[in-house]
């Protein structure tokens, strides 16, 4: 009987022991958790970047700049290079030994449309210059990029290509032309950022005939002699009608075309898409509890595939700023993100965190 005290009180003290060195003991970053995965990436912007505590960001081991790198925001004028946002950016990503995104050299939106004017060669000759100019810039800073964004068409299965991007009217709407058009970025990049993983992003590549018609550009790249790596799945979703097969099918058929594959622009819109009531004010515990487990399979989902899978990036940090507040809609408050509107980590967050 004596001998069970003393073996009992004995045991207690060991495992208070490993309590106290456990619980002392800071929990893991997020990107830590992930160390055997893939990165853990997050969008900054030039009002976001000094808004957020370094206890948060230091959680993910990636960024991608929201807007200061579009085009728009790096050659507003032609032959006027404006860097001063995007080195500040980069900056904070050496300060915080964070891998950088770059996105994106060749897009329809937030370029201006001096950059698509004139014939053919003027716009091709504008093209390589802005890419030459900017992957030379960051050559030593980027570890990837959206060479292209958004081209597919979002038409019927035979339309290839969105029919309204200055780019493919500058090719004269011609598929063919396009192609190759696009396979000289992919090459120019490649030569002066040879260690660069280039990507294709674009956004609804869940569903199955968008996802056939990247298949299609991807094989029509490797083609045409393009050194593309990966598929960029933005990941605007949301809550209610999102099927983790259509997001799996769509990794194996990137897998399967010789793709990796990453999340690119993760949000998860409380709204469902034919949304018609009143804006929610707040996050209810329901839809604070639904979300996480949305992006807990979200993740796992990734971690399963984790031999395609390379990253998966928030399109923000916490639900304080998000462009998901006047898109789809105008002036309509979301909460799409892993913080909340105070910046505290949301159930999502200990959703993906622990597993
Ligand atoms: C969005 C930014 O978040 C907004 O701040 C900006 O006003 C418009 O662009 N697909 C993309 C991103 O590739 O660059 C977009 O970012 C969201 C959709």
């Amino acid at each position: 009987m004596v001998i069970k005290k003393m073996l009992a009180l004995v045991l207690g003290g060991l495992l208070c022991m490993n309590c106290f060195a456990a619980c002392s003991k800071p929990a893991p970053l997020l990107k830590e958790k992930y160390n055997d995965y893939f990165n853990v990436g997050v969008a900054l912007s030039k009002q976001t970047l000094a808004y957020y505590d370094e206890s948060i960001l230091k959680n993910f081991n990636l960024v991608v700049a929201e807007n200061e790198m579009k085009w728009e925001s790096i050659q507003p004028s032609e032959g006027v290079f404006v860097f001063s946002n995007a080195d500040k950016l980069i900056a904070k990503a050496g300060d915080l030994d964070m891998q950088v995104r770059g996105h994106t050299l060749i897009w329809h939106s937030q370029t201006p449309s001096w950059a698509f004017a004139g014939s053919y060669e003027d716009a091709e000759a504008r093209m390589l210059a802005h890419v030459t100019k900017v992957v030379t810039k960051y050559k030593d800073n980027i570890s990837e990029w959206d060479v292209a964004n958004e081209v597919l068409s979002d038409g019927d299965a035979n339309e290839l290509f969105r029919q309204d991007s200055g780019w493919y009217r500058a090719c004269g709407s011609n598929d063919d032309k396009f192609v190759e058009f696009l396979a000289k970025a992919y090459k120019k990049v490649h030569e002066i950022a040879p260690d660069a993983i280039l990507f294709y992003n674009d956004y609804n590549l869940n569903f199955p005939t968008k996802r056939a018609k990247a298949v299609k550009l991807v094989q029509k790249l490797l083609a045409a002699g393009a050194p593309i790596n990966a598929v960029g799945m933005q990941a605007h979703y949301d809550i209610h009608g999102l099927k983790m097969t259509d997001v799996e099918n769509s990794i194996i058929a990137f897998k399967d075309a010789g793709m990796k594959v990453s999340l690119t622009e993760l949000d998860l819109s409380v709204y469902p898409g034919d949304y018609s009531g009143a804006p929610y004010t707040e996050l209810s515990a329901e839809l604070d509890a639904k979300q996480a487990d949305v992006y807990g399979e979200l993740f796992a989902l990734c971690r399963k595939h984790k031999d395609t899978v390379l990253g998966v990036t928030t399109w923000g940090v916490a639900d304080d700023a998000t462009w998901k507040d006047n898109f789809p809609v105008k002036n309509r408050k979301d909460f799409p993100l892993l913080f909340n509107v105070s910046a505290q980590p949301k159930s999502a967050f200990q959703k993906i965190s622990n597993f």
